[in-house]
């Protein structure tokens, strides 16, 4: 699975890794990574592999640790990823040289990314090009409220074409065709952006960009994306009822009807509605299985069962991913017979066929 050795995968957010000594773990296809705040309190992520012999050396998946202790045969690692202690080794053995082999580790506003690549792509475009669209949301001062994971038995490229068109949302997902506009026909779209786009201002959202911003097929670059579109009238987020369910997030002053959508590289993707973040992340396990990782971040002074119910947060996008799911493993089972033929896409499968081509492109690339 090399694409994924090369490509920014979201692996959680800064508040996760607060403290020195303060780890989550990342595993993608046959990789596996530790990122840890050090001791210098700098983000630093590692190969979750044994210098010894190999064996995974964290076996848990978040926690607050002083050493890394692999569960093998006990050689010890620091939080900066230097061999410590390994017991009977001989007189000459240089521990020095055997620290755990760094990952690459990078933030964009808040959001850890990480890259099992010594010579990863910039993040720089899209820290810079975000920062606007991003600050409306005060990203780096989020919290996440939530975290689940959804093991679905298919490749990876499907759940992400799944997550990229709602073509299907209206037969598929009633809950949430109730309240995103995406499945609605482009006339009766553009009415619906419309009082979005009056009612911005008023809520504190600055009139930024409205259309994709798109620059994946920059060289060396994160390819990442952003999107503004309006909820159904009456909708204030994407809740339940439309009701909110967080205290409003960064410069908003009320809800002006809209959502943004943020992506970054080729498996993450990011939904921000007025009170609450969505993070998703589809990554593969092996050609047959892929994980999806959905975050749900509020406004890091929150408390939970004051300001939100974690229930009521995650609802919608919970039953939608596990409808999704099901959708999913038909598809993957269809694919897989001789009589797979692709057919033509419609016109509300644009994002999709977007992703494709970039995804197409990337993979030429060495
Ligand atoms: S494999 Fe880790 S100590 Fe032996
Ligand atoms: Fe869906």
């Amino acid at each position: 699975m090399p694409y994924s050795k090369s490509n920014w995968i979201l692996a959680g957010h800064i508040s996760q890794l607060s403290e020195p000594g303060d780890f989550k773990v990342l595993n993608v296809a046959r990789e596996s990574a530790i990122i840890v705040r050090g001791s210098d309190g700098e983000l630093k992520g590692f190969a979750n592999v044994c210098r010894h012999r190999g064996s995974l050396v964290c076996l848990k998946s978040q926690g607050h640790t002083e050493k890394f202790a692999c569960p093998y045969h006990g050689w010890t690692y620091d939080i900066d990823g230097n061999l410590y202690a390994a017991r009977n080794m001989p007189k000459d053995f240089d521990m020095a040289a055997h620290s755990l082999k760094p990952v690459s580790v990078g933030v964009i506003h808040g959001l850890i990314f990480v890259c099992f690549t010594d010579t990863p792509l910039s993040l720089e475009g899209a820290i810079r090009e975000l920062a606007e669209p991003m600050a409306m949301f005060d990203f780096e001062n989020l919290k996440v409220a939530a975290q689940k994971s959804y093991e679905i038995p298919a490749n990876w490229k499907l759940s992400i074409e799944n997550y990229q068109e709602c073509y299907h949302c209206a037969t598929a997902h009633p809950e949430y065709a109730r309240m995103h506009t995406l499945m609605l026909d482009r006339d009766k779209r553009e009415r619906v952006q419309g009082k979005m786009l009056e009612k911005m201002p008023a809520c504190g959202v600055r009139d930024i960009f409205i259309d994709r911003i798109d620059t994946a097929a920059r060289e060396g670059e994160i390819g990442y994306g952003y999107s503004r579109t309006a909820l159904f009238d009456k909708y204030k987020t994407g809740s339940k009822d439309g009701g909110p369910v967080a205290p409003l997030l960064g410069e908003f002053t009320d809800y002006d009807g809209g959502a943004s959508d943020f992506s970054f590289g080729a498996f993450s993707f990011l939904l921000a509605y007025s009170d609450h973040v969505v993070a998703y992340v589809f990554t593969p396990i092996d050609h047959k299985n892929s994980n999806c990782e959905i975050y749900w971040l509020v406004r890091g002074d929150a408390e939970e069962g004051k300001d939100y119910d974690v229930d009521a947060l995650t609802w919608l996008w919970d039953v939608t991913t596990q409808s999704d799911k099901e959708i999913i493993v038909n598809n993957s089972k269809g694919v897989h017979s001789k009589y797979y033929q692709p057919g033509p896409f419609s016109g509300m499968e644009r994002a999709e066929r977007i992703y494709i081509d970039w995804i197409l492109q990337e993979l030429q690339r060495d």
